[in-house]
């Protein structure tokens, strides 16, 4: 089953490996815990060729798995990648330093964002999920949208990108969970509101043509339900599970309007309303069970 689906990624996945240096490094955080961090790759070919939407993936070591992470920013010459120190992967990779290279990288993958003037678009991000919905924001606001921005955070110190993404949107709305910044609540309750009265500033832009989302599946879920009430094309990036990300693992399958797809392959980029998310959501706990059992064996 997995030939066919390969042959054609194949075809149309263009694969660079260059030198693959780190350029830059910054620890977005100041929480302890799981800190997010921002690191810039030496790699022309494929800053050249990532669109909105894409990914790489990516190997520390030798004997390290793949890691999926979302192309955020690129330059002529660098990409940039933001991740969560949460498992043993993005451990090692949290471990390297300016200088130092990749084992492996390939990119750029997966389908890009279908960017157009849809008019009025609300974006959705949540936890480390802000960085991948940033190229996005950027991309439709210079294709002439009113874009309003949602972001959510636990807590003030893991918002990320609040500056980064108020330069490409309209409208900014954060949420905090604890109420330390922002408004005391979920990403949901800001999105139910602006879906149902919608702001008379969005003039000529017309009542919200999409709404786009990337954050943890739970997240993600809740959009869909809100925005399937009001009828709103729902747009939802699923990366987070994935091994090869050529298409012949399996991985990060997923039910999509009753047919199986491979994020890798098939998306990242699914219709939020298509999606099953009860079977997904049961697929992502039993690899969170393992990830747990590995960083524990690796301590
Ligand atoms: Fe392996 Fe998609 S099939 S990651």
């Amino acid at each position: 089953m997995f030939a066919g689906k390969t042959r054609k990624s194949l075809q149309v996945l263009v694969f660079f490996v260059y030198n693959m240096k780190i350029t830059r490094k910054d620890i977005l955080t100041k929480e302890a815990g799981p800190r997010i961090t921002r690191i810039e790759i030496l790699s022309p070919d494929i800053a050249r060729k990532a669109r909105p939407g894409q990914f790489i993936a990516l190997m520390v070591n030798e004997k390290g798995e793949r890691i999926p992470l979302t192309i955020v920013d690129a330059t002529q010459t660098t990409i940039t990648l933001i991740f969560q120190e949460a498992g043993l992967s993005t451990r090692l990779l949290g471990k390297l330093n300016v200088g130092d290279s990749l084992y492996s990288l390939v990119g750029p993958l997966g389908h890009a964002t279908e960017i157009k003037n849809y008019g009025s678009v609300i974006l959705v991000g949540g936890g480390v999920g802000i960085a991948e919905i940033y190229p996005v924001a950027k991309a439709l606001k210079k294709a002439g949208n009113h874009v309003t921005t949602i972001l959510g955070a636990r807590t003030k110190e893991l918002l990320i990108l609040e500056k980064k993404l108020a330069s490409v949107s309209d409208e900014l709305h954060i949420t905090t969970d604890d109420g330390s910044y922002g408004k005391k609540g979920f990403v949901t309750d800001v999105l139910k509101e602006l879906l149902t009265h919608t702001p008379k500033t969005l003039g000529t832009y017309g009542p919200t043509a999409l709404v786009y989302a990337v954050g943890p599946i739970p997240m993600m879920k809740r959009v869909a339900m809100v925005t399937k009430d009001s009828n709103v094309k729902t747009i939802v990036s699923l990366n987070a599970i994935m091994i090869d990300a050529t298409g012949m693992c399996g991985c990060c399958r997923v039910s999509v309007d009753g047919k199986v797809k491979f994020s890798c392959i098939d998306g990242p980029e699914f219709d939020g309303h298509l999606v099953d998310w009860t079977e997904l959501e049961k697929r992502t706990k039993v690899y969170t069970q393992q990830e747990k059992h590995i960083c524990n064996l690796s301590k």
